[in-house]
């Protein structure tokens, strides 16, 4: 048994083993010709003239296989069926400088993932090309990390009705999202970030049943939110970040009870935000950040938070929030990360509820009107670190506490009723306090964006895993 794993690891390390073995002396996996002169052909235009496939990978599907190139058995003929382009790994096939998409590459039928990444650099835009050709298999299409990809995303795309997954990460696109795109109703996951794509989000989200995630966010996306939104019920992430998303946000949001993720932040979304939320119970990460909803005549206050009790990240900062900190927030026991920084928020901090919370690792305050004496502990202080701000509220006082001294000492004085503080700062001096509030609320941004956009990195990567699950397995 040992000594024909052997071979077979030879097999699979060294060109030679055919010669060895002897008795596969017809080349290993036999291809369809014009697959394999597809094959040679399309990564040639990507790589450039000077790569000579039939030299170097005689036998692609078999022991002399190409890097990126993945192939499987139709009949007793193998088919390319997953094609990766661009520098994945140290020994992919880099694309070259002046690369062209030949017709070739819609000739490889039985393909069912196509991935481009870190591939086209100079400008080229998609043309129309064959796309419909590989309507009939394709699961998987993926441009991630092209900035040499401008243009609009060709009509054609939405001829691929096969896609469970379309990731168009990162790359040059610009102009509207073709209407097409309403046709890929089996997709699983929908991803157009970090592009320069305008207009409207399509309302057409009717027929997408199985969509886990739908990423649109770093694009130029105006208008409203469309109603269809309502419609995936399996939504996981929502994530419509950094957008210029306007008016208010659709009650039919309220359905979708999957959803985990939630991301708004840096729109201009005016309002309904808070009644809708609370209905969708399975949230984990809520970042509504940026949005000027302080006009909203719904304050967060009546809004019942102890619903949301899965909660580990909610952002609400720069929202121009007014109203006192919801007690409803302290009953949140898997909060890691609460920002309500920069608001107009009023008020006593709730300190001794908001202390109980166990898995509490960020808490920002900062830059708000919030009055009283801060009631922290020292070692909650200390847990905290840099991850707790509260400068730039002028009403707020601390007790004097080694280390994180962010705020005026709290002077107290004794009376009848026991210790009562007493609001005078005179000890202090004006100058060295404006220098210190506006350093540390400045790493209070830093921090924020910091430990936030770790916990999505995890989070999508957590997502991204159970995709794989789902999508290959
Ligand atoms: C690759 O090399 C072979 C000879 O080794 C030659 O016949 C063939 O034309 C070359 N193909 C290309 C595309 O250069
Ligand atoms: C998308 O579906 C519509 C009908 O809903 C059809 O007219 C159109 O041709 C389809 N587009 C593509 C690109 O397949
Ligand atoms: C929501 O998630 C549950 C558990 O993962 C699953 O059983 C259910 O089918 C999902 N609902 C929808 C509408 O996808
Ligand atoms: C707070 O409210 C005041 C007056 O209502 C307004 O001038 C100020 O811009 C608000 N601050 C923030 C951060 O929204
Ligand atoms: C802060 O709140 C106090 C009342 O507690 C109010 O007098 C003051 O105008 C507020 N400041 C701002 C900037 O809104």
């Amino acid at each position: 048994m040992s000594w024909i794993h052997s071979v077979l690891f030879l097999c699979l390390t060294l060109s030679w083993c055919v010669v060895v073995t002897g008795d596969t002396d017809d080349g290993g996996a036999p291809m369809d010709k014009t697959e394999q002169e597809a094959l040679y052909s399309a990564i040639q235009g990507f790589v450039g003239d000077s790569w000579n496939g039939s030299d170097l990978y005689p036998d692609p599907c078999g022991w002399t296989p190409i890097q990126g190139v993945s192939c499987d058995l139709y009949g007793d003929l193998w088919y390319v069926t997953d094609l990766t382009l661009g520098l994945v790994h140290e020994n992919s096939l880099p694309c070259g400088t002046s690369l062209v998409i030949k017709p070739e590459l819609f000739k490889l039928k039985h393909l069912k993932s196509l991935t481009f990444f870190n591939c086209f650099v100079s400008p080229i835009t998609l043309a129309k090309e064959d796309w419909i050709n590989l309507g009939s298999n394709l699961e998987s299409l993926e441009f991630r990390s092209n900035p040499g990809l401008i243009g609009g995303l060709p009509e054609t795309i939405g001829s691929l009705t096969k896609l469970k997954s379309l990731v168009v990460l990162e790359n040059g696109f610009n102009g509207k999202v073709p209407a097409s795109l309403c046709n890929l109703t089996r997709l699983q996951r929908l991803v157009l970030a970090g592009n320069l794509f305008t207009g409207t989000i399509p309302d057409c989200f009717n027929g997408f049943k199985d969509l886990l995630i739908l990423d649109l966010s770093r694009n130029l996306f105006s208008g409203t939110l469309p109603l269809s939104i309502g419609e995936m019920v399996s939504l996981l992430k929502l994530d419509l970040s950094n957008n210029q998303i306007e008016g208010e946000l659709p009650q039919e949001l309220g359905v979708l009870k999957n959803l985990t993720l939630l991301d708004l932040r840096n729109n201009i979304i005016s309002g309904g935000l808070f009644e809708n939320i609370v209905k969708i119970r399975s949230l984990t990460d809520l970042v509504l950040s940026g949005n000027p909803m302080g006009s909203d005549d719904d304050d967060m206050m009546g809004i019942k938070w102890e619903n949301l009790d899965n909660l580990v990240i909610l952002d609400l900062s720069k929202m121009g929030l007014r109203g006192e900190i919801p007690s409803g927030l302290a009953s949140l026991k898997r909060l890691r990360f609460l920002g309500l920084n920069d608001n107009n928020l009023t008020g006593l901090v709730p300190s001794k509820e908001l202390e109980t919370l166990p898995c509490l690792g960020a808490l920002y305050i900062n830059g708000n009107n919030l009055t009283g004496e801060l009631g922290f502990s020292r070692k909650f202080y200390e847990k905290m670190g840099t991850r707790f701000k509260a400068s730039k509220n002028p009403n707020l006082c601390q007790h004097v506490v080694s280390g994180s001294q962010q705020l005026k000492p709290c002077m107290m004085e004794k009376t009848e009723d026991g210790l009562v503080i007493k609001q005078t700062w005179s000890n202090l001096k004006k100058e060295e306090e404006k220098k210190d509030e506006s350093s540390s609320s400045a790493m209070g941004v830093m921090v924020t964006r910091h430990v936030l956009s770790n916990g999505f990195m995890w989070d999508l990567l957590l997502l991204e895993l159970s995709l794989l699950v789902v999508l290959y397995y």
